[in-house]
């Protein structure tokens, strides 16, 4: 497999590149041969069902007919196909943990046991949140949400883009250690109508737990009479949350098959469901659903998150591109770099392939990005007359997130359409400075609404293209082993007694921490 691989990729690597503008004029279908609308309905393709839509743009890329002829071969020989399978089958994925990877099961999308397994998990939450949207639990007003990485940014992404005016509750998502993080919300809660809940996949994450312990006490300081019983457990490790002093009745179970960074659509999503409403949770999984079906069904460059991962690997080991940036033309989705930050750097930010080989050729880029229109006015410059090459996606929604004057969301979609216009065209200028070389790939992303639905097909069209990616790669995206070195060092010097390098034990000195 990896002779075959190997040629793949050479062959891959000596195909001529052409320029935007040469390949926009010899084929002046490259739009239909490169855009597709996805339909969120049940079969992706049902236009009657009246489901809203995505438009997939890469025809802004180097994509050539035959360049996906290449990759497609490359998929062959890295076994996408097998791999694919073994994903949906809840079959072993990441090896070096002996894991299956099961979050399209969490969306219907599975194994049957799996399946099975997560609709009742499901029906528990659902319980759970329409009793305390009934007022089991008393008036709540407030909910923090404590947890880190994987069981925060996907629940900060959904609420922060789906409950902006209508929040049934408010919700604080609460990450950082820096205790500065936790009193910004306890400033604005009424400790008297705060539910806590503590998500953790493993209940022992350190940031997490002493947040935690910290909303526990102040719930305490503040005349709260049963604090513990104002706490919701998230966790893939329930037995922990019950020695923590958690009531059974109150802990949101999820299989440990299911991966941090990959969590939102378990019981890690309780905030979202509790700020938006069962029924718009649910369409949020289903929208990822749309997603799943297609991925699992679809092949070849008809198979979007596939696609999509041609195109990352092409201008990542092919053209040298160190970084990705997305910029999402959309306020509701000013967070979403930073989960996919998570989600692809921390899936596929490796050196060595699934069986522990060096891997010969660059990973994950680096994934950056922020919103437009503001990120024009700090880091465009970059993009357009800098000498690095950054492949760009643009995100937006064709219905507007505002009721302002429809000017505001016109201004927004001009310009987004207006910087791939730019980048791929740029303008010759006889004065160096004022020169733009062009030819700087981007891909758009545009929704009909951004609704639940379109929210989670979105995120997991990430999900499958960062998995489809690494397969290509060869690499293990569902382990993360490159964060434990630095948490293990800072357990040891909580713990005292070890020496470290110089500047290390300087600063240490410095901080009154030695
Ligand atoms: O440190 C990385 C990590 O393990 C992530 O993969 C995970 O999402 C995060 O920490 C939080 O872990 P937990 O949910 O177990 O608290």
């Amino acid at each position: 497999m990896g002779d075959l691989r190997a040629k793949s990729w050479a062959k891959i690597s000596a195909q001529p590149e052409s320029t935007l503008a040469q390949l926009f004029s010899d084929h002046p279908d490259r739009v239909a041969q490169l855009s597709t609308r996805f339909l969120l309905s049940d079969d992706g393709q049902d236009e009657e069902a009246g489901a809203g839509g995505i438009w997939f743009d890469w025809s802004k890329t180097h994509l050539t007919a035959s360049l996906i002829d290449d990759f497609n071969e490359l998929a062959g020989a890295a076994g996408f196909a097998d791999m694919r399978r073994r994903l949906f089958a809840g079959e072993v994925v990441n090896p070096t943990e002996g894991r299956a990877a099961e979050h399209p099961a969490l969306r219907g999308v599975g194994r049957d046991s799996s399946v099975e397994e997560a609709e009742a998990l499901r029906h528990r939450m659902r319980m759970l949140v329409g009793a305390i949207h009934a007022g089991a639990l008393g008036e709540v007003k407030h909910l923090i949400h404590i947890g880190i990485g994987g069981s925060a940014l996907g629940p900060a992404l959904a609420v922060d883009a789906l409950a902006r005016d209508l929040a049934l509750v408010d919700v604080h998502v609460i990450s950082n250690i820096d205790g500065v993080a936790l009193e910004a919300a306890f400033a604005v809660c009424d400790p008297q109508t705060t539910l806590v809940a503590v998500a953790s996949k493993t209940f022992t994450t350190i940031e997490t737990m002493t947040n935690a312990t910290s909303a526990l006490k102040w719930l305490a300081d503040n005349g709260v009479s049963d604090p513990s019983g104002r706490v919701i457990a998230l966790t893939a490790a329930p037995e922990r949350a019950v020695e923590w002093g958690v009531d059974e009745t109150r802990i949101l179970p999820f299989a440990e098959s299911v991966g941090g960074r990959y969590s939102l659509w378990s019981s890690i999503g309780f905030p979202v469901a509790i700020a938006i409403g069962w029924e718009d949770f649910e369409s949020m999984l289903a929208g990822a659903a749309a997603i799943d079906r297609h991925f699992r069904d679809s092949d070849g460059a008809d198979n979007l998150p596939l696609r999509a991962a041609f195109s990352d690997l092409y201008y990542a080991r092919v053209r040298g591109a160190q970084t990705r940036a997305v910029f999402a033309y959309d306020e509701r989705l000013r967070l979403l770099p930073d989960y996919l930050q998570q989600l692809e750097m921390e899936s596929n930010g490796k050196s060595v392939t699934a069986e522990g080989a060096p891997v010969d050729a660059p990973t994950a880029p680096i994934t950056w990005g922020g919103v437009g229109t503001d990120a024009q006015h700090a880091v465009f410059q970059l993009l357009h007359q800098g000498t690095h090459l950054v492949p760009v996606d643009f995100i937006a929604s064709i219905a507007p997130g505002d009721d302002l004057d429809a000017a505001h969301h016109r201004i927004l979609l001009m310009n987004c359409f207006a910087q791939g216009a730019a980048l791929m065209s740029g303008r010759h200028s006889d004065d160096p400075a004022r020169n733009y070389p062009g030819n700087r790939p981007s891909a758009t992303i545009l929704c009909d609404d951004l609704d639940p639905a379109t929210l989670g097909a979105l995120i997991a069209f990430h999900e499958h293209r960062t998995f489809a990616a690494a397969v290509l790669m060869g690499i293990n995206p569902f382990d993360q082993f490159g964060v434990e070195l630095g948490k293990e060092i800072a357990k040891k010097i909580q713990q005292g007694g070890e020496s470290f390098d110089p500047s290390t034990e300087n600063l240490l000195a410095l901080a009154g921490l030695d």
